[in-house]
């Protein structure tokens, strides 16, 4: 298993291209080769990453400015990428933001934004370009999930049941894809520095600093994990270790403490 091989007719889109991680998956794939086309809703950063891209690496760069919460844009996006005459050999759904504190005094409206930007793109995106890799027999998601899904996450409650529901929609997929020479990867980071958590006092900058990694190591950690056709990537050490402790602690135990440090 690897990641396609770069043809000037196929792209890697990547949404969520504007910054953070996505930002430096798109570097990532553009500097093994790969075209890349960028989503988000910040047009002129992609612009400029694309120009950087295309001039760096002479990969085809292409920008397509979409909000991920308008069914109606993200629905055009195949059609869009179509029109340019290329396909989609890899798919990378890392697009989001994350709302912290109690759930029941959270804005509605943002929970459910925050799901159609974390569950339903994805969804849509995967279902869409899915099916196209299947019949070639050859193609690579990647889907940015996070640590916060893998255990009930208090004072993040919607974030971690959104994260949840990406990585065991990614894990059960590539089940069912990897024979057909399709990969699924789910990304599960734990804190990065990025701008994610720049607009609001979110409980995750409760946790040390030391245990923070840089968005370009994190993508680097998914492109590779992508190459050997892993299904779950958890970058750096000290969180994977963590990650697998909290797995063997009683459900119980673990919400209490979650809780409490996330107070
Ligand atoms: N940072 C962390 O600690 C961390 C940890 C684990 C997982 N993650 C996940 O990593 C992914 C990337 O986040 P990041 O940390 O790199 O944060 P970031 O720098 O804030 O990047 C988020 C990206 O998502 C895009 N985005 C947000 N809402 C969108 C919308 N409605 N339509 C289209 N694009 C939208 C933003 O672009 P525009 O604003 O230009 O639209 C931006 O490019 C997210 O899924 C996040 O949940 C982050």
């Amino acid at each position: 298993m690897s990641l396609p091989v770069p043809d000037p007719r196929a792209i890697a889109l990547v949404t969520g291209a504007s910054s953070g991680i996505g930002e430096e998956l798109a570097r990532g794939l553009a500097q093994r080769g790969h075209g890349v086309v960028l989503v988000a809703r910040r047009q002129e950063r992609l612009k400029a990453l694309a120009a950087e891209l295309s001039s760096a690496y002479g990969v085809r760069a292409e920008v397509i400015a979409c909000d991920l919460t308008d069914s109606d844009g993200r629905g055009e996006l195949a059609d869009r990428i179509a029109d340019l005459g290329l396909r989609v050999d890899i798919l990378v759904n890392n697009a989001g933001f994350g709302l912290g504190g109690l759930f029941h005094r959270s804005d509605p409206e943002a929970q459910v934004m925050q799901l159609r930007v974390l569950c339903e793109a994805p969804v849509v995106l995967l279902r869409a370009f899915l099916p196209g890799m299947v019949e070639r027999r050859s193609g690579a998601v990647i889907n940015v999930a996070s640590t916060a899904g893998m255990q009930p996450l208090p004072n993040s409650a919607g974030y971690g049941a959104a994260k949840a529901h990406l990585l065991s929609l990614s894990e059960a997929v590539h089940a069912e894809v990897k024979r057909f020479g399709v990969t699924v990867t789910a990304l599960c980071p734990g804190p990065v520095f990025t701008e994610l958590f720049n607009r609001q006092d979110h409980p995750v900058e409760r946790v040390p600093r030391s245990l923070w990694l840089h968005p370009d190591k994190v993508a680097e950690a998914a492109l590779k994990g992508a190459e050997r056709g892993k299904r779950v990537v958890i970058p750096g050490g000290p969180i994977r270790v963590g990650s697998a402790l909290m797995r063997l602690t009683p459900r119980a135990l673990e919400l209490r403490l979650l809780e409490r440090m996330s107070r």
